[in-house]
């Protein structure tokens, strides 16, 4: 399955996609220092801003166009509830992501999101891509459920020629598991300022709203920062992953992905689609179901010749009958279903 990944930042949901099975053919990400990072990991890196490529040589040959659009007008850090002004609606990459889509026609489209972007996707997104695809789903889904040690929700759309199940979750590991760090639960989100100094107030931290937080509360306020590796790990990067450019650049650009467990999961579930494993699954319950109503009647045909003997088969004998003829019944039971159409 081929992937044009727009909007890529360091590789999150590329090395997902990319431990699923998925071969990227462009990752379109304007930020250099994030840019850098995918060459180092060694995908096929474009750094340009999405708006200023042409995408016609494409048409036809993309499976999968990931995406996950700018959504500073949506994120809680902005605490906004939408686009505000022309600032927010130029910033708005939803609309350029649809352009796109409609210039690539790939097989499937996945979009990520912040979930608060979701009353805005619901309204503006999804009717355009009920134009273009069969099925379309929009899915809520936390990243702890899925691998990653780290309470993280988000958006996913997923629009292509097949239904798709959302996929089953995980069990959760914890903070702990983790990085050793005394917090019994997954850590709350990780963000782009975890390498900022933290406040002094303790209520503050309570409040948790970076991983961060978390660390101030196992070491009783202790105001050490999560380090980019803790982070990384967090969200379930690989340990050495090659984030480049000055420290600041790297956690924003950890603090930006889409965990790579959680994106994993995403392209499994598109990939089961794609297989039509749902299919063979209902095909798989159709034959069970018909096999139990042979066996049901079958039963019925054997208690019918225990009443009524055949002639020249004594009473006593009736179970040595029905044991020798049984796979004859069942033949019989069978074709006869089968002739019936039942
Ligand atoms: C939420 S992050 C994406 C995270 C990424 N999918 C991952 O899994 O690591 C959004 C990224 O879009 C990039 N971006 C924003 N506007 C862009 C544009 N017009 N063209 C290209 N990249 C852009 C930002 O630099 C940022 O890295």
């Amino acid at each position: 399955m081929t992937v044009l990944d727009l909007f890529a930042g360091a590789g999150g949901a590329a090395l997902g996609l990319h431990a699923a099975g998925f071969e990227h053919v462009a990752c379109v990400e304007r930020d250099a220092s994030a840019a850098a990072t995918l060459r180092a990991a060694g995908f096929p890196a474009i750094e340009a801003d999405v708006r200023d490529l042409d995408y016609a040589a494409l048409a036809g040959t993309i499976d999968v166009l990931w995406a996950s659009p700018p959504c500073q007008a949506w994120s809680s850090a902005n605490q906004h509830e939408g686009p505000k002004g022309e600032d927010d609606i130029a910033r708005n990459g939803w609309p350029w992501t649809l352009r796109i889509v409609g210039i690539v026609r790939p097989r499937w489209a996945i979009f990520e999101n912040v979930k608060n972007a979701r009353a805005y996707v619901e309204r503006a997104v999804l009717p355009e891509l009920r134009k273009l695809y069969a099925h379309v789903s929009l899915w809520v889904l936390n990243a702890a459920d899925h691998g990653a040690p780290q309470s993280r929700t988000r958006i996913f759309v997923i629009a292509g020629p097949r239904p798709v199940r959302p996929p089953l979750g995980t069990v959760r590991r914890t903070m702990r598991d983790a990085i050793g760090i005394a917090y019994d639960r997954p850590s709350p989100c990780v963000m782009t300022n975890e390498g900022k100094g933290r406040p002094t107030d303790p209520a503050w931290w309570r409040k948790l709203n970076n991983a961060s937080d978390a660390l101030a509360i196992a070491t009783d306020g202790a105001r050490r920062k999560l380090t980019l590796g803790e982070c990384a790990t967090l969200q379930t990067f690989p340990e050495g992953y090659p984030f480049a450019g000055r420290p600041e650049e790297r956690y924003r650009q950890v603090g930006n992905a889409v965990p790579p467990s959680l994106a994993a999961a995403v392209a499994r579930a598109v990939l089961a689609a794609e297989a039509g494993l749902d299919t063979i699954r209902e095909g798989l319950s159709a034959v069970r179901a018909s096999a139990e109503r042979v066996e049901r009647v079958l039963a019925a045909a054997v208690g019918f010749v225990r009443q009524r003997p055949p002639r020249g088969v004594g009473l006593e004998d009736i179970d040595g009958f029905v044991g020798r003829n049984v796979g004859q019944l069942r033949a019989m039971v069978r074709a006869l279903i089968h002739l019936k159409g039942l």
